[in-house]
């Protein structure tokens, strides 16, 4: 049985991942900071197979714990990210902090300690990165489009570290559909007009592509960008 583990596994993308690696029959790990709540009603929804873990990725102790929990592990997805609006010229040095120790630095500290297990059932990593590496976003996230650059390089240097037992790979969404974003919300409306498909981004296709880059053996630092063709706009 393949072991997956999926940090921020309760956000909107989190749970589209572990619903479908848990249709595929793997036994998935979801990994949760503050969200035990939602992390139980994921098993509820979802069965047995998905066992909630507290994983703070700010917080070494917390993933050691982890690591003390699995057995093996096959497919790594450094899912946990946030996200926040400031001007450069309201923008704070801990905000920016704050930004990248959960990221940047936070998915880097998971990596390290979770590849052991990686390079003994030679499995593979796909972090969650953002079209916002690529492009400027829509104004007061230069901390945020930063740190996904970030991910970006690191998923690239991390592949050749890491090969050939290792596999690393990317995703990049664009703008995903969640409730916060109803039909009069002026985000929707300015990716939508964009967007070459005129929609969001349903987080279940995110996790398609994850899917896909756990499989597709003959990939490695390689970013699949799922924007509802905004980038090509
Ligand atoms: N939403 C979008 O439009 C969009 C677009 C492009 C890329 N992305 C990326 O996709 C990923 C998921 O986004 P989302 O919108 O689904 O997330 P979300 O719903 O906003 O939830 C954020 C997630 O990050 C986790 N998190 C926060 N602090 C953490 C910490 N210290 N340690 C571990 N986990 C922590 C949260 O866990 P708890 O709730 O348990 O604290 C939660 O699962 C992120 O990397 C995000 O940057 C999102």
């Amino acid at each position: 049985m393949k072991h997956v583990l999926v940090s921020g596994g309760t956000s909107t993308l989190g749970k589209a991942v572990c619903s479908r690696f848990i249709a595929e029959g793997a036994m998935v790990y979801c990994g949760y900071s503050s969200g035990e709540q939602k992390a139980q009603e994921l098993v509820r929804q979802l069965g047995s197979s998905l066992v909630p873990v507290r994983l703070d990725v700010t917080d070494q102790a917390s993933i050691d714990d982890v690591a003390s929990k699995i057995q093996s592990l096959d497919v790594l997805v450094n899912n946990s990210g946030v996200f926040s609006v400031f001007s450069v010229e309201e923008l704070q040095t801990e905000e920016i902090q704050r930004i990248f120790d959960i990221n940047v630095t936070g998915l880097m500290r998971v990596t390290k300690r979770m590849a052991p297990f990686l390079q003994a059932s030679k499995g593979s990593i796909i972090n969650v990165a953002s079209i916002n590496a690529f492009h400027p976003g829509f104004g007061g996230t230069v901390h945020y489009d930063a740190s996904k650059g970030a991910v970006v390089s690191y998923t690239m240097s991390l592949a050749r570290e890491l090969a050939p037992l290792v596999r690393v790979n990317a995703v990049a969404p664009g703008l995903l559909e969640a409730p916060y974003l109803d039909e009069t919300n002026p985000l929707r409306k300015l990716y939508e007009q964009r967007a070459l498909l005129g929609c969001l981004v349903d987080a279940d296709q995110v996790s398609l592509a994850v899917q896909f880059l756990s499989r597709c053996t003959a990939m490695t630092a390689q970013v699949i960008t799922i924007d509802a063709g905004y980038l090509a706009g």
